[in-house]
């Protein structure tokens, strides 16, 4: 599908997890584990579509602003994924790859994340999952690094970016109705199509990703042309 009326790179806020348990009654750490398992889904589907790259905003810079609790069930939750998924996605060819400021998780995650990315390096397909991410801090570390090597342009900037080697973003995708952005992926998103979707995050699943891509097809991109 290599066609320009598909998106070569998506990403997707994923958010709502905590109303899909509340709807259910159950407790928040019950949603994000769903959450966990529509994740699976969603690299599966992007496989299947024929992605490069899925970007997915998996625990923002502001995430420790929550309560103890569901930060260390959200740690958790991300030790159990790359465990249970690392084998499959070398498998399956796809490449990890972190955006955001991972250093400042536990040692232990530090240390599997990193054998990840070693172990998946030779991938041909990208997931690219933001933790400890906030788009103005990616700014502005960019920005430094910029300075140090002389002029700050646009072009310095972006190589700098987490997103550097990553296509252009095509698609960003918010689930849960919020239409906001939460500090994700700013300055990628200055020509990217946007769909807000009403779906729960644990709900999301391949049909949801295929009407995303038929929606994005339908989309006339100009970037400032006529
Ligand atoms: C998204 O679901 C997961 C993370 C932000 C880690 P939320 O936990 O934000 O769910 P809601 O927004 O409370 O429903
Ligand atoms: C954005 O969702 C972060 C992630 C999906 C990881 P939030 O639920 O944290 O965003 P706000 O607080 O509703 O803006
Ligand atoms: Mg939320």
């Amino acid at each position: 599908m290599a066609d320009s009326s598909f998106p070569r790179h998506v990403a997707i806020i994923m958010d709502g997890n905590g109303r899909w348990a509340k709807k259910r009654a159950m407790p928040r750490a019950l949603g994000h584990k769903a959450g966990g398992e529509a994740v699976r889904r969603a690299v599966q589907a992007a496989e299947d579509l024929g992605l490069e790259c899925l970007t997915l905003y998996a625990f923002s810079s502001e995430n420790w602003k929550r309560e103890e609790d569901e930060i260390s069930d959200l740690m958790n939750l991300m030790r159990r994924f790359i465990e249970a998924n690392l084998q499959d996605m070398i498998e399956r060819k796809v490449r990890l790859k972190i955006i955001g400021d991972y250093k400042a998780f536990a040692p232990d995650i530090v240390e599997k994340l990193e054998g990840a990315l070693e172990r998946t390096s030779g991938g041909e397909r990208t997931l690219a999952v933001a933790l400890n991410y906030g788009a103005q801090q990616e700014i502005a570390r960019a920005a430094r690094l910029a300075a140090e090597e002389g002029a700050i342009t646009p072009e310095s900037i972006e190589k700098h970016l987490y997103t550097a080697d990553l296509p252009p973003l095509d698609l960003l995708i918010r689930t849960s109705g919020e239409v906001r952005l939460s500090n994700f992926l700013l300055w990628q998103s200055a020509y990217a199509e946007m769909l807000f979707m009403d779906v729960l995050w644990p709900d999301f699943g391949e049909e949801h990703l295929r009407a995303a891509c038929e929606e994005f097809a339908k989309r006339e991109r100009r970037f400032g042309g006529r």
